[in-house]
Order: C-alpha cells, then structure tokens, then sequence
C-alpha cells in the first residue's frame, strides 16, 4: 500500500474514498464536531447534517454512513465515520477508526482511500495510528488461498492523509514500521504448523535479521545438550522436527547502553499437548502456541528501524510439542538450565519448560531486565477472557513502565498477582519443582513457576493466551493472528530511561 500526506484541500481530494471524522457533539450543542467534517459539509451543502438529523450519524465511535458520488468533491465516496467523543479521542480510537473505514471500503473494491485529518489530530501519535489502523485492518490470513484474482479485487493500493502538519510525516514513517512488523508477527503466528516447524521459523528469524541488519544466531539441540538446557530438550524430544533456540541482537549506535532488554517469546510451532494429548476439538489452533515468539521477532524488526538508546536481546525457544515413542512423559524429571531439577507432572504445561531454560540462557547473556510473552494457559482466558493480557512480576515499578506503554500502544493489559502464598501450590516430593500446581490459579502458578528463573532480575511475564488470536472477525481487525504484545515491546524500548 502506498501511503502519502497531502496538503491539498479537500474538495479536491482525488481518491476512491474520501474518510472524516465526525465526533459525537457535546452535550447541548449544535452544529457539526471536527474540522473537516465542518469542511465537507459545507462543500456538498449540507450532507452531514442531514445525516445526522436523520439519524444516520450520530458521532458514536465507528458508526459509518457512505455517500456515493458526493457534490463538489473529488473523490468518488464520502465517508463519514463516527469518533466518538472529542475528549476521549486517543490514537487508540483512530487506529480502530481507520481499520474499520479500509475493511469497509476495501470490501466495496475502493482502491484508494484519502483520512481528511483536522489539524489538532496532525502530532506524529495520530498520523503513526491512522497507518497503523489502515495496515493492519488491511491485512487478510489468506496467504494460502490460492484465488489472487478475488484477492487482487480486494486490495487497497494507497492511503492518503489530507491535512495534517509538520508532523505528520514523522508519524507516517513510523506507523508504517510498526503496522509492517506487525503484519510479519501476524504472519508467522498464522503459518500452520506443517509449514512453520522449528528450524523454519529460525529461518525466518535469519531472514528478517539479515534484512534489518541484526544479528541472529541459532543454537540446535547439541548446544542446547552442551549447555545442559534438560527442560527444554525434554518437550522437543517427542518431535521429529529439531528444536531451536532463536537469538536476535540489537545494539545501539552509540554503544553504552547501562541496561540490557531481554525479550523471551514462547516458539510452540504446534501444541499436540504431548503424551498429555489435548482434545481434539479446537486443536488446530494450537499452531499460534508460538505468537510470543512471533511479537518478540516483529518487535525486533521494528526496533532495528527506529533506533532505540538501549540493547535489546530477544530469545524464542522454538520447539514442536508431540506424542510419540521418544516423548517425555508424565512423571518424567528434567534438569533444567538453571540447575533445578522439575518433575513433568503434564507434557501440555510445556510453555514453561521451555521458557525456564531460554530465560536463565538470557541472564547469563548479560539481560538486566527481561520481559515475556507466552500463550501460555487456558487459565488466563477464564481469568481476563479475550480481552486484556495477564501481567505479572517480579518488580512493580518495571511493569508499570510496560503498562504505560501498553496504553499508550492502545492494547489492553491487566496486572495480575504473584504473591508469595501461590509458591505453596508448586511443591513436587521428588524434584525441585513440579510443571503445574494444582486446579485452581493456574495462569498464576505457571507466572510462578517462571519467577522462580527469573528471579532476581526484573522481569515481566505476558500471558496472552486469550488475545493473540481473534475468534470473530471485528470491524477493523481480520479473524486470526493479532500480533499483540509486539507494538508494547517496541515502545517499551523507545522510550527506555538507564
Ligand atoms: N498452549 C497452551 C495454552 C493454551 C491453552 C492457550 C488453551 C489457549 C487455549 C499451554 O501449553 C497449555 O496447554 N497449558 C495448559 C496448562 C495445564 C496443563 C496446567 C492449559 O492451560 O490447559
Ligand atoms: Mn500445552
Ligand atoms: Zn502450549
């Protein structure tokens, strides 16, 4: 997709459709809310506000009325999109706004598409979240239908911001980067698990490295035997598919960064649950068990372009998780990197297992803070539902830092509790540790499994089972992969303080 900024007024907006924003009015007053709204009201002698005294458009976020053929403009549609209310328009509401007006429009076959954005909206935050909303809301996991006509037919060739300020352009650089990376997480988090095993998504990770400019080195399983990773060899050993773990390096310019961020994905390219098989309805979702390590790759992609002051490390143990005569089973122990030993009580708790052993592998490269992201527990959908992503700690004011950015990236993160009390329900009477705790609580025992690793380093652990995959379509988001968690990342590191 093309994207510009132009400067040209209004009516004279050439494009397929031309989008503005109408804000619900405030209380007791009348006229139209939003500058361009004003704007092309005039031009076509009133449209919008007959469309509001019918009752067509109220202001109400994302309510959408389409004009064909409108007077005195130059596009061939006017749409007019509902943003809600002035005070609380955020870029979280313009990414949704922008996403929902190119599903819509790219489904009646408009190739292009022109954002009238008034001038108050015109800072870098707004402009990088129209992008982002109309790149991401573009994008379809149809990447193996093999119809490209009926796919061409659906293709938005440019986006336009009309309007805008100095900004603008600045903003648009960077929503293209990030919308970009997330689309590259969204796509791995959608290859099915015969396509995407272990050593492919380490080449993937190769590949996308050696374009950005990062360095990426894999370690197979006879390293992983050297170095004494028994946790993570003990998931990967029921595959036929060698694991990997996937390490990508960024440094900055300027070399002396104090501090060290280690970003830790989940790499499950599919989880059969292993000898603890998991049922069979349902089970093809399994292959997004590796969307953690997906948004830790995206994030890395997007951080080799925009430059952040500090070093970033990212580490995706990638492992197929299957039953066969070579699986481990239950009642198995393993050593694990750190020393510890753990009693596999339940091969489908193997999130953990293998992220114990990346994340000690990430201390002892020098990480002073270390954040993950995992599908890791059914648990965490009973808890937060589809939603928001469980977080949890080792150290408050880190991950306050993340929440902030969380917000500030519009996607929805929920603190949850790692208190001392929950350690009780990890005791094993034959190893160090057991993989599960007992029925209830069970998005928290595995957080608390992994601080027992982590510990003492800051560290952060993102549950996000019940947000990396969109059951239903939305209106600004395809069915599927959502790349949470990478935008979070990227931001996290661009605004990191020594
Ligand atoms: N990948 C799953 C987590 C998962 C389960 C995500 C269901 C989405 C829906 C993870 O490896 C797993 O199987 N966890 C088990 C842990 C249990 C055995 C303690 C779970 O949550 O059921
Ligand atoms: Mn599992
Ligand atoms: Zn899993």
């Amino acid at each position: 997709m093309q994207i510009s900024v132009s400067n040209q007024p209004l009516a004279l907006a050439d494009a397929g459709a031309l989008v503005v924003l109408v804000f619900q009015r405030p209380e007791g007053s009348t006229g139209i809310a939003g500058a361009s709204a004003q704007a092309a009201n005039q031009i076509t002698g009133g449209w919008i506000d007959e469309l509001s005294e019918s009752g067509e458009c109220s202001g109400k976020l994302l309510e959408m009325a389409i004009l064909p053929r409108p007077t005195g403009l130059a596009a061939r549609k006017l749409v007019v999109i509902g943003a809600g209310s002035r005070d609380k328009f955020t870029p979280t509401e313009m990414r949704k706004i922008t996403g929902a007006a190119v599903r819509a429009l790219k489904a009646k076959k408009s190739r292009s598409i022109a954002l009238a954005l008034d001038a108050d909206l015109s800072g870098a935050d707004f402009a990088s979240a129209a992008v982002e909303g109309a790149l991401v809301g573009c994008y379809e996991p149809d990447r193996h239908k093999t119809d490209q006509k009926a796919k061409d037919e659906q293709k938005v060739e440019s986006f336009t911001i009309v309007g805008g300020g100095p900004a603008t352009e600045a903003g648009v650089a960077r929503g293209r980067i990030l919308a970009e990376s997330q689309n590259f997480t969204r796509d791995l988090v959608n290859e099915p698990g015969n396509r995407l095993t272990p050593s492919v998504l380490a080449d993937e990770a190769r590949k996308m490295a050696a374009e950005q400019g990062l360095d990426c080195e894999v370690l197979g399983a006879d390293r992983m035997k050297q170095l004494g990773m028994g946790s993570l060899l003990g998931v990967a050993q029921g595959s036929a598919e060698p694991p990997a773990l996937i390490i990508v390096r960024y440094k900055p310019a300027a070399g002396d960064s104090k501090t060290h961020l280690g970003l830790v994905g989940k790499g499950v390219t599919f989880d059969t649950g292993g000898i603890s098989i998991k049922p069979a309805d349902g089970m093809e979702k399994m292959k997004y068990d590796m969307a953690g390590g997906a948004a830790v790759l995206g994030a890395m992609r997007a951080i080799a372009q925009l430059k952040p002051s500090v070093t970033v490390t990212a580490f995706v143990p990638a492992v197929e998780n299957m039953p066969g005569s070579r699986a481990q089973r239950p009642g198995d122990i393993v050593t694990s990197l750190a020393g510890k030993t753990i009693e596999v009580l339940n091969t489908d708790a193997e999130g953990r297992l293998i992220l114990c052993d990346a994340i000690e592998y990430a201390k002892r490269l020098g990480c002073t803070h270390l954040v993950d992201a995992a599908t890791l527990t059914g648990a965490i959908v009973v808890a937060l539902g589809h939603v928001n992503v469980g977080v949890f700690t080792n150290e408050d004011s880190f991950r306050q830092r993340l929440l902030d950015a969380a917000k500030s990236e519009g996607e929805k993160m929920w603190p949850m509790p790692l208190d001392e009390e929950y350690k009780d329900l990890l005791k094993s009477p034959f190893a160090d540790l057991p993989n599960i705790g007992t029925r209830w609580g069970g998005a928290i025992t595995a957080a608390m499994f992994l601080k027992e690793f982590a510990d003492p380093t800051p560290w952060i652990h993102l549950d996000i089972a019940g947000t990396a995959w969109n059951d239903e379509t939305k209106p600004f988001l395809a069915k599927g992969p959502t790349g949470i968690a990478m935008r979070t990342f990227v931001n996290l590191a661009m605004n990191w303080k020594d």
